[in-house]
């Protein structure tokens, strides 16, 4: 239901720093939603400022849309998340980021041997992927290969 403290498309992009078309973005992925008035323009509740800003905090941090989409889910009603919520939100995706942190040590680490060598030796590159299960099956990219 539309009431008067409801805010134009305009006046969230302003305040939330973010374009017109982000907002219609968000809305398309289901993470923000609008009413419309009479005429037809869409009309945001003033949540929506606070979701905006949790959804740019968890851009921040490296979260996908899908992800934070389905966070904002996963709350009573699908409400904006509060306080509470943001706490164990940003816990999760804390886990979530020290788990793309050590993946990505790990890559570095094993990177050691290929700065500047060139080769992408399929022997002894770890570039090349030691657990390609599907290299039994053919060359190339055998998933995407029509059967014959
Ligand atoms: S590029 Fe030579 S070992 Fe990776």
């Amino acid at each position: 239901m539309l009431n008067e403290y409801d805010l134009s498309v305009g006046q969230v992009a302003t305040r939330c720093g973010v374009k017109v078309s982000t907002l219609h973005f968000y809305e398309q992925k289901g993470l923000i939603k609008s009413l419309r008035n009479q005429g037809n323009q869409r009309r945001y509740p003033r949540d929506v400022l606070r979701r905006i800003s949790v959804i740019k905090a968890a851009q921040q941090f490296g979260i996908s849309l899908h992800d934070i989409q389905q966070a904002f889910s996963h709350l009573p009603n699908q409400r904006t998340p509060n306080k509470d919520d943001w706490s164990q939100l940003s816990k999760t995706w804390k886990n979530q980021l020290n788990t793309q942190i050590n993946a990505l040590e790990d890559l570095r680490d094993s990177l050691e041997g290929c700065i500047g060598c060139g080769c992408l030796s399929m022997t002894s590159c770890p570039l090349y992927n030691p657990n390609d299960t599907l290299a039994t099956k053919g060359d190339g990219a055998v998933l995407l290969a029509k059967p014959k």
